[in-house]
């Protein structure tokens, strides 16, 4: 499914959401966003690796197929794991991997600016990542305060020049996302970046409320399904000890 989001600047907010795997995937695609991002926050919420750092790329593949089975509408973004992309060349050739798996585009963070255009000059659409890089972070924090602010308004300028269709803007104050959406010609969707972005993006398992440990400011929880799956377990173990469950209605009669 090909991205297309001309002429949607200024005029519509976007709504993008990770999905990692068919059956989400399918949900989300019914639902009618604009985008799905199988994110390399894979790592922690579905691989439980600390970070996103310990992510392959095969890894990647394997999850952008499944959630490509289950969105038929909504355009994919593959997020490429750390080292993926370390020359222009070597982005090429695992992008391309992505498009095979079937992805719409790529996303990369840093300002890489050979490599956005190599994959731009070769017909790759990239989505770039600023802000609060998790591949290099040494904590996860808000960044973009005093001088980082200003370098960071640079790297999204020279991104936007190299030709990405759009731009995460992670952990930033609000004033510095309205500053570069306001400056630049892609599209700015933001994570803990405020209200004045071109769209939003959240990890689905966060927003649903998978991980009742996991609480950050920027994060608004849609869901407590981790309430809901305790129970459901408590319930059918209680049911299964008890000699309840399966009745009759559960079983098949000859
Ligand atoms: O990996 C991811 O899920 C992301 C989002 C936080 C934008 O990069």
């Amino acid at each position: 499914m090909a991205i297309m989001l001309e002429g949607l600047k200024g005029n519509k907010k976007l709504v993008m959401l990770t999905a990692y795997d068919y059956q989400v995937a399918r949900l989300l695609d019914e639902e009618g966003l604009d985008m799905i991002l199988v994110g390399d926050s894979l790592g922690m919420v579905v691989l439980g690796y600390e970070s996103t750092k310990q992510v392959s790329i095969e890894e990647m593949l394997h999850h952008t197929r499944a959630v490509a089975r289950g969105a038929k509408r909504t355009p994919i973004i593959g997020d490429m794991p750390i080292g993926s992309y370390a020359t222009p060349k070597l982005a090429l050739r695992n992008a391309r991997k992505f498009i095979e798996a079937g992805a719409a585009g790529v996303k990369v963070e840093g300002c890489v600016a050979d490599t956005i255009e190599e994959l731009v000059s070769n017909d790759i659409p990239v989505m770039g990542h600023l802000g609060l890089l998790p591949q290099t972070a040494e904590k996860y924090k808000l960044v973009g305060k005093g001088s980082d602010a200003e370098r960071i308004f640079e790297d999204a300028q020279t991104i936007d020049k190299g030709g990405v269709f759009s731009i995460v803007l992670e952990c930033i104050p609000d004033q510095l996302a309205k500053k570069i959406t306001e400056n630049v010609r892609s599209i700015t969707i933001g994570i803990g970046a405020g209200k004045y972005c071109d769209g939003q993006v959240l990890v689905v398992n966060d927003m649903l409320g998978m991980d009742e440990r996991f609480n950050p400011k920027y994060v608004k929880k849609y869901a407590d399904l981790s309430k809901v799956i305790k129970k459901a377990v408590s319930d059918f173990k209680e049911e299964v000890k008890s000699g309840k469950f399966p009745d009759d209605a559960h079983s098949f009669h000859s």
